[in-house]
């Protein structure tokens, strides 16, 4: 058996082969954050495409944290009903499925949260045109989002998720405490590595006590600078996954276009491969970026990548990890058509995010 098809541990589940979705925007739940029949539909469709794990779109942990319009919610108790009969319907199909808890700090949307948006601290970005600087978050407000997440990895445990991905990727939160150009606090929460890193380790720690033993906590990191994101460096964040480590998550996931990218610090070496040499190294890595073939797959693992997350080319193919298996070439490929991604069930809403999303250019969807 290919070790792309082989079983994997994380925490004391096994999914069943190394093929996961990467978390995607699909702007598809319904404007209260309540999943909808189109999400449903969706995450139901790509646990029946034979994938071992599955991770949702970025999720509000609360009503203050929205940074997409119709996005999925697991800020409060309203939401376990509808998630719970989803994951059931996920169950049948043997996969294992998370959610993706993102709190979008400065990127959060006044329009939707009704709150000025809030950061670790105050700062500008003269590179993007509308950017409102965010307010700085109070001690106190930052220990009532460290009990969101909580709150809301309880939630997802209660409806029958196997665990959450902790988004600390692309600039969101997390990323805004750890980086240096973002982070301008001088009190425990900003400065050295640790302080920057102390709201990430907090989180991690309360979500921990909320949930049974066996709930997965996954943590997706940019390890390096890239587009809009600034003052990260490679080595800092691998020392915060290995605290994260210590603290009791259960895998980490990169965040690169490209599973081959090599990191800007160490421009001769492929990231994924530092990062394997240097993470813990009983802790799961996941690859990502790019990867179109089972050669891409096996080549990602043979980096370093434990698991491989599939994004853009799972979108437009169903019943992906089959044509993996058989070695064969995906039968859809990017820029999509229109067409094409209606005849295969994505929704209107999730259309109209893939044509208008400005950072997701190659998916750029073909005018008919
Ligand atoms: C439509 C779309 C939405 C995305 N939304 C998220 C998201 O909500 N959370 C996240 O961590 N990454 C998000 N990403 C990034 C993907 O998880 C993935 O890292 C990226 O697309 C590279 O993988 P790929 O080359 O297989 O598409 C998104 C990507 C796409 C294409």
């Amino acid at each position: 058996m290919s070790k792309l098809f082989s079983p994997l541990p994380l925490n004391s589940k096994i999914i069943r082969n190394r093929l996961a979705v990467a978390p995607m925007t699909t702007q598809q739940s319904s404007p209260d954050g309540t999943v909808s029949i189109e999400e449903s539909a969706w995450l139901e469709r790509l646990a029946e495409d034979g994938y071992g794990l599955i991770i949702s779109c970025a999720s509000a942990i609360s009503s203050t944290s929205t940074a997409f319009h119709n996005q999925l919610s697991v800020g409060n108790d309203n939401m376990i009903v509808g998630l719970t009969q989803l994951s059931k319907r996920m169950k049948i199909h043997n996969s294992i499925h998370l959610i993706q808890l993102c709190h979008g700090g400065s990127r959060a949307i006044e329009s939707l949260t009704g709150v000025k948006p809030h950061s670790a601290s105050s700062y500008a970005m003269p590179m993007i045109a509308d950017f409102v600087p965010p307010e700085t978050l109070s001690v106190k407000q930052i220990e009532d989002i460290i009990s969101d997440f909580a709150n809301a990895c309880e939630r997802v445990s209660k409806a029958g998720f196997d665990g959450v991905e902790l988004h600390g990727a692309n600039g969101y939160l997390f990323t805004q405490f750890i980086s240096k150009m973002t982070n301008l606090r001088n009190d425990n929460y900003g400065g050295d590595l640790e302080n920057r890193a102390r709201f990430a380790r907090e989180v991690v720690q309360a979500c921990r006590k909320k949930v049974p033993k066996d709930f997965i906590i996954g943590f997706r990191m940019s390890f390096e600078s890239m587009g809009l994101e600034t003052g990260l460096d490679i080595d800092e964040n691998i020392q915060i996954i290995n605290w994260l480590a210590e603290d009791g998550i259960d895998y980490v996931h990169t965040s690169h276009m490209s599973y081959a990218a090599n990191t800007s610090k160490y421009p001769d070496k492929i990231a994924l491969s530092y990062l394997r040499s240097k993470i813990t190294s009983t802790l799961p890595l996941i690859g990502v970026g790019g990867i179109l073939s089972s050669v891409d797959a096996e080549k990602a693992m043979e980096y370093g990548a434990d698991i491989v997350a599939i994004g853009r080319a799972a979108i437009g193919n169903k019943q992906l990890p089959k044509y993996f298996k058989e070695g064969k070439t995906l039968p859809n490929h990017t820029p999509y058509s229109e067409s094409v991604l209606k005849e295969i069930g994505i929704s209107d809403n999730f259309i109209d995010y893939l044509k208008n999303a400005p950072p997701l250019a190659s998916l750029k969807i073909i005018a008919e």
